[in-house]
C-alpha cells in the first residue's frame, strides 16, 4: 500500500488523482491533502478519504473548515500557510507526493519531499522550471523517485530506453543510449488557426475552453499562448538531461500522440492514449506496475486522423521565450515563470490583453538580471523581484 499526499487536491489534477485512488482502495491510503481556498470540496474529500492532515491557504479558511469538519463529526488536523504545505508533504507516514499545486507555491513542499526521498509525481511543472538544477539535485541527494505526470513528459518517460529502472536523465545519458531527440507534441490550443489580429481580441473565457483537455485556468491560458510548451521544453531539459537542440515541438491537434522519442537508427517510439490525465496519473501512482486508470480505450476500429505540423513561432512567441530562457540559463527560467504567472493572472482578471502576455514576459525577461546565485534563496528573491517588475508593467499597460 502506498501512502499519499495530494498537494492541490481540489484542482483538476488533484481531483483526477483522487478518482484513481478511489478505484484502488487496496493500493492507496490518503495521508494529507492541501487546497488554497476551496473549503467545500476539501471538506467532502476529508469525509471520503479520511486524511490525517489537511492544509488551506489562510487562517480564516482553516477556521471555517474546522467548523465544518466538527459538524460532520470528523477529526482531521487542519493547518494553513506555506510551512504547513511542507509539513503535509513531508509527514513520516507519506511515501508518495502528488505535486499538483499550480505555480511557484508548489516548489517548497515538493522539493522538501524530494530531499527526504519520497516518490514525487510531478504535475507542477512551474516548480521544475523555476528551480530545475536545485530540484534535480534534491531528487538525487534524497534518492527520491521522480515520475513526470505532465502527459508529454510521462509519454517520453514511457518511450525512453529504461523507463522501468530510470529516475530521470543525467546529462548525456540518453544520447549514449541512442536517443537522437524528443518530440513534444502540442495541440496548439484553441487559437491554433487565429490570425494575430484575432488573438488580440481573445477573452479569458475563450482561452480557458481548451478543445481537447479539461484543465485549471492557468494552464489553459498557458496552452493557448503556448507558454505551456515553453515551460515544458525547460521541464524536459531537466527531467531527461537533454540540451534544447534535442527537444523539438510539433503541433498535433488531436492530442492522441502524447509525445515521441526519435532514435539514431531511424526509429520513433510514441505513446498514444486518450487526452485524459488519469492515464499518466495512474502510471505514476502504480509505477512500476500498470493499474486501471478508468479511462476509455482508444478505438482503432474507427478511422483516426493523426496529423502533425510545425509551430509558427511568430504567432506563438511564448514558446520562443521558453527556448530563450533555457539558452540563457541562470535565473532566466525563474524570471520567465514569475513574469508569466503575473501576466496570466492579469489577463484572467481582464487587466491586459491576451497578446500582452507574451509582450510582458519578454520585457521582464530582457530587462532582468539573470545572473546570480541559483540557490534556493537566490531563486526565491529573483521570483519576487520579477513579479514586482511584472506588476509595475501591468499597471502601465492597463492604465
Ligand atoms: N490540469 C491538467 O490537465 C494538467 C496537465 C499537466 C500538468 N498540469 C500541471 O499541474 C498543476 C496543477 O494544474 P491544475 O490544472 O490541476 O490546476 P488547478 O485546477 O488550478 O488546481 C490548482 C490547485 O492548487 C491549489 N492552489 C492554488 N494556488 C495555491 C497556492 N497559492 N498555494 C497552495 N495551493 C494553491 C488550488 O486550491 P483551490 O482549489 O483551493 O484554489 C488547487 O487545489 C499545474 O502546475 C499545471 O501546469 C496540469
Amino acid at each position: 500500500m502506498r501512502h499519499i499526499c495530494v498537494l492541490g487536491s481540489t484542482g483538476s489534477i488533484g481531483v483526477n488523482t483522487l478518482e484513481v485512488i478511489r478505484a484502488h482502495p487496496d493500493l492507496f491510503k490518503v495521508e494529507s491533502l492541501t487546497a488554497h481556498s476551496n473549503i467545500e470540496l476539501l471538506a467532502k474529500q476529508c469525509a471520503e478519504f479520511k486524511p490525517r492532515m489537511v492544509v488551506l491557504g489562510s487562517v480564516d479558511a482553516a477556521n471555517r473548515l474546522n467548523e465544518q469538519l466538527k459538524v460532520m463529526g470528523l477529526t482531521v488536523t487542519v493547518e494553513h500557510g506555506a510551512k504547513a504545505l511542507v509539513t503535509a508533504s513531508t509527514l513520516t507516514s507519506v511515501d508518495t507526493v502528488m505535486a499538483a499545486i499550480v505555480g511557484s507555491a508548489g516548489l517548497l513542499p515538493t522539493i522538501e519531499a524530494a530531499r527526504l526521498g519520497k516518490r514525487i509525481l510531478l504535475a507542477n511543472k512551474e516548480a521544475l522550471v523555476m528551480a530545475g538544477d536545485l530540484f534535480m539535485s534534491a531528487v538525487a541527494s534524497g534518492g527520491a523517485e521522480l515520475l513526470p505526470i505532465d502527459s508529454e513528459h510521462n509519454a517520453i518517460y514511457q518511450c525512453l530506453p529504461d523507463a522501468n529502472t530510470s529516475n530521470g536523465g543525467s546529462r548525456g545519458k540518453y544520447s549514449s543510449l541512442g536517443v537522437k531527440e524528443i518530440l513534444l507534441t502540442a495541440s496548439g490550443g484553441p487559437f491554433r488557426n487565429h490570425s494575430l489580429d484575432q488573438l488580440k481580441e481573445v477573452t479569458p473565457e475563450q482561452a480557458c475552453a481548451h478543445p481537447n483537455w479539461v484543465m485549471g485556468r492557468k494552464i489553459s491560458v498557458d496552452s493557448a499562448t503556448m507558454m505551456n510548451k515553453g515551460l515544458e521544453v525547460i521541464e524536459a531539459h531537466h527531467l531527461f538531461g537533454l540540451p534544447s537542440e534535442q527537444i523539438k515541438v510539433l503541433i498535433h491537434p488531436q492530442s492522441v500522440v502524447h509525445s515521441m522519442v526519435r532514435y539514431i537508427d531511424g526509429s520513433v517510439i510514441a505513446q498514444l492514449g486518450q487526452p485524459n490525465m488519469k492515464t499518466p496519473i495512474a502510471y505514476g501512482l502504480g509505477w512500476p506496475l500498470r493499474i486501471d486508470a478508468g479511462v476509455t480505450e482508444l478505438d482503432f476500429t474507427t478511422a483516426h486522423d493523426l496529423s502533425f505540423e510545425p509551430v509558427d513561432l511568430s504567432r506563438f512567441p511564448c514558446l520562443a521565450l521558453g527556448y530563450q530562457a533555457l539558452a540563457t540559463g541562470g535565473l532566466a527560467p525563474t524570471i520567465l515563470n514569475a513574469a508569466n504567472e503575473v501576466a496570466v493572472d492579469s489577463f484572467l482578471n481582464h487587466r491586459i490583453r491576451f497578446t500582452q502576455i507574451a509582450e510582458l514576459v519578454e520585457r521582464v525577461l530582457n530587462q532582468a538580471q539573470v545572473s546570480g546565485a541559483v540557490g534556493l534563496d537566490g531563486i526565491l528573491e529573483a521570483d519576487k523581484v520579477a513579479r514586482e517588475h511584472a506588476q509595475i508593467m501591468v499597471k502601465g499597460l492597463s492604465a
